[in-house]
């Protein structure tokens, strides 16, 4: 398999499809919810994850896909080739605000990361990497993440984990947010993650994450030097949802063991 080749079919697949999501604004999008009130789904979203199924098994019929819409094959091993997609991550933000949503994929061959991609789509920017050459931002190479103190740190971190909650001490968190510089969030996981491997945050944290929203970020974040952990520290588990952390290498370790407590 030439990864390089397989790259540009990935590249070329992604920015088809981000053609297509912006095109639909100018029709009606039927949205629909599914866990709960808050998780919603759209035509678009089972669209385009129908999109890149069609263009992978034309191409490559042997390979496994496992997408956050079901329309792929229920995946139980990340045995042989994979790829795991999120048509649209920030369904919430697609829906409300047109705006802050990304398409992210990860192929893997036998569980190791091969490619990664970000795209935001409105933005037309592509955060991509491909094992052991790098990372890119569009045209230009991501460098190695700089260190920083976690004092000057600037977190990716959802307002609900400072406030009483079932999961995690609320008030280790609380301390961690007066500590350090800033915190953001921005309404998708994907979108948090090209922002540490860019250097824009210092980290992100999330209770709960699906495969599909960190598969392609955890190979992107590889290639830079960004450390992507579970809250206990362990490899990230790509077959079922779990807590999650991306950051600054300088500042992993110290999140971990000085603010996180699990409930
Ligand atoms: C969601 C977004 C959101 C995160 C949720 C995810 P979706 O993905 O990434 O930022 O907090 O946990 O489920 O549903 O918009 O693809
Ligand atoms: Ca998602
Ligand atoms: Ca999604």
């Amino acid at each position: 398999m030439d990864i390089n080749k397989l790259d540009e079919f990935a590249k070329k697949m992604i920015f088809e499809a981000g053609k297509r999501i912006r095109e639909a604004f100018s029709y009606d999008l039927v949205v629909e919810t599914k866990s709960g009130a808050n998780d919603l789904v759209t035509n678009i979203d089972r669209e385009t994850e129908l999109f890149f199924i069609e263009k992978i098994k034309a191409s490559f019929p042997q390979h496994k896909i496992l997408g956050e819409e079901g329309m792929g094959e229920d995946v139980k091993s990340l045995e042989g080739p994979v790829w795991i997609i999120d048509p649209i991550d920030g369904t919430m933000n697609f829906v409300k605000q047109h705006r802050h949503f990304m398409i992210t994929i990860g192929f893997f061959v036998d569980g190791v990361g091969k490619l990664g991609y970000i795209f935001d789509v409105m933005r037309e920017d592509l955060f991509h990497a491909i094992e052991g050459q790098g990372a890119w931002y569009n045209d230009s190479p991501l460098r190695q993440l700089q260190p920083v103190p976690l004092e000057e740190a600037v977190i990716g971190i959802n307002a609900t984990w400072v406030t009483p909650n079932r999961l995690v001490n609320h008030e280790k968190m609380t301390e961690l947010v007066h500590t350090i510089r800033g915190t953001r969030s921005y309404g998708s996981a994907a979108m948090e993650i090209a922002y540490v491997v860019s250097g824009k945050l210092d980290a992100y944290i999330s209770m709960r994450l699906a495969p599909w929203d960190i598969g392609g970020g955890t190979i992107i974040a590889k290639e830079v030097g960004a450390i992507t952990t579970n809250l206990k520290g362990e490899d990230c588990n790509l077959l079922s949802k779990d807590t999650f952390i991306i950051a600054n290498p300088s500042i992993h370790h110290r999140i971990l063991n000085e603010y996180i407590e699990e409930k």
